[in-house]
């Protein structure tokens, strides 16, 4: 037999993918992983403790042994060590919320040979409309995404030395990134700008973390609100670059740029493709939702944050893998 022969295994686990987003977005509804983690290891204990029934949750069970999330020992479930880390409810960089965001999405996804065809959304759930629904489950969902970048940034940053500095953060979200360095540096300051109800859900966690007494917002429009000129030492554009199309992100960049002191530093967070878009994987496949869900977004090549970060005026850029899919990049 041929062993070099192509099989159809894997093009029916990528035609069945869809139960991967199913399974994990009801497990993280009913908290199987916080359950197991608290000790719940048979299929009866978890329903009792979920309100579930016995038939449903040994399916899912079933369903997230498969995917590698659960390992059965002698009869006994329990998550693994990923599960543990990062889908257990009450720690920061938990990705339950957005594993349900993301079920909750896919209803959507039928629209996309219809997106494909006409080029951009063809139904009014785009990013871009002001005050959208949308942003106030997506900017808490995704904050755990931000947790483990905007620590690291701080570290390259040494924004924890860094003394009295003054940070914006625009289209800022749940404001996790002022939380995480308002707590890191007890004599920073930090302004986010977004849209008003956004920033009424980051001034929570900010009063939450003990921070709010040097958190500012600003509500409105990142395209048409004046940033400031030589405010800031450091500003954030993170999660924001992909909705926007290359004139967008070029206008922001340059109020961005007026706006940081000279010597101050632009911290943008993406989905960065490589210039020949052969990679990396998740952000040549989030391109696709940016197709689906805004006019003009999508994933944008380190060339393409180059030229427009030299024509807004910054001259000295530099490219950083974070622990997530996404890159750090440094503009000064
Ligand atoms: C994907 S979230 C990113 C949140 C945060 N920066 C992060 O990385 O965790 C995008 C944010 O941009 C805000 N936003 C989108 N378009 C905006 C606009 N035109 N003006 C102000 N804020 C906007 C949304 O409300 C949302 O908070």
């Amino acid at each position: 037999m041929n062993t070099n022969q192509p099989t159809p295994d894997r093009i029916m686990q990528l035609v069945n993918g869809y139960w991967a987003t199913g399974i994990l977005g009801a497990a993280a509804s009913h908290s199987l992983f916080t359950h197991l983690e608290t000790g719940a290891d048979t299929a009866g204990q978890l329903a009792a403790q979920a309100g579930i029934s016995e038939r449903g949750a040994q399916t899912l069970l079933d369903g997230l042994v498969s995917l590698g999330l659960v390992e059965l020992r002698d009869g006994s479930y329990r998550n693994t060590a990923e599960a543990a880390t990062f889908l257990v409810e009450g720690q920061p960089a938990c990705l339950s919320n957005f594993a349900k965001l993301k079920l909750a999405h896919m209803g959507n996804l039928v629209t996309l040979p219809e997106v494909v065809r006409t080029g951009g959304p063809v139904t009014d759930a785009t990013v871009e409309v002001a005050d959208n629904p949308h942003w106030e489950e997506v900017v808490q969902a995704i904050a755990a995404q931000s947790v483990p970048v905007a620590t690291v940034a701080a570290d390259m940053l040494r924004l924890a030395e860094a003394g009295e500095i003054s940070i914006l953060d625009v289209g800022g979200g749940s404001g996790i990134y002022s939380a995480t360095w308002l707590e890191l540096n007890p004599a920073a300051r930090s302004t986010q700008l977004d849209w008003g109800p956004i920033n009424a859900i980051a001034r929570r966690l900010l009063a939450e973390r003990g921070t709010a007494d040097r958190f500012t917002c600003i509500d409105g429009d990142f395209h048409t609100t004046d940033f400031g000129t030589a405010a800031y030492d450091i500003a954030v554009y993170s999660h924001i670059a992909h909705q926007e199309g290359p004139e967008d992100n070029i206008a922001i960049f340059t109020k961005l740029r007026d706006a940081v002191k000279p010597g101050g530093t632009l911290v943008i967070n993406d989905y960065i493709v490589d210039d020949d878009r052969s990679g990396p994987p998740f952000p040549l496949i989030f391109a696709s939702e940016m197709l689906l869900k805004s006019k003009q977004g999508g994933t944008w090549r380190r060339a393409a944050y180059h030229a427009w970060l030299a024509k807004a005026g910054f001259e000295n850029v530099s490219f950083h893998p974070t622990p997530s899919p996404t890159t750090l990049v440094f503009a000064r």
